[in-house]
């Protein structure tokens, strides 16, 4: 059942896992339980224009949780919710250079949401490669200078 999976397909390219992506309705009442009751370390919020979305990054040490909440009716992230309701949305893994694994992996035949960066929060670039082609998990790639 795995074949639409290829093999090692990141293989090489992820250096660790950035950030992993939770979908809310309300990152007010999200945060609450993130930086309230487990005590995470929240930053501000930061509209994310190319994704219609607003993010609330939160750190537990030196790893980072996404809340996500639509900024727009017709976000994707209005859609996920409509579909599957708040829960995990993305892995993001981060990748030292977004555009050569971005061709390595349309080389691969491997199936991108985004076959070119795009604007991702904090000063981020990004891209998701489509979840048919990772078991249907989404995975991001993620470009951050400040990593
Ligand atoms: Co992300």
């Amino acid at each position: 059942m795995s074949a639409a999976v290829p093999p090692k397909i990141l293989q090489g390219l992820v250096r660790d896992l950035h950030h992993v992506a939770i979908a809310v309705p309300d990152l007010a009442g999200a945060r609450e339980l993130y930086e309230g009751a487990l005590g995470l370390t929240a930053t501000e919020i930061e509209h994310v224009p190319d994704q219609q979305v607003n993010v609330l990054v939160l750190f537990a040490g030196t790893q980072r949780i996404e809340l996500v909440e639509p900024a727009a009716e017709d976000s994707p992230i209005s859609k996920f919710l409509a579909r599957r309701g708040a829960g995990l949305h993305h892995l993001a893994w981060r990748v030292d250079d977004l555009v050569a694994a971005l061709a390595h992996l349309s080389a691969l035949g491997v199936r991108l949401i985004h076959d070119t960066p795009r604007e991702g929060s904090h000063g981020t670039r990004v891209a998701f490669l489509h979840p048919k082609a990772t078991g249907g998990v989404l995975m991001e790639l993620v470009e951050d200078p400040a990593a």
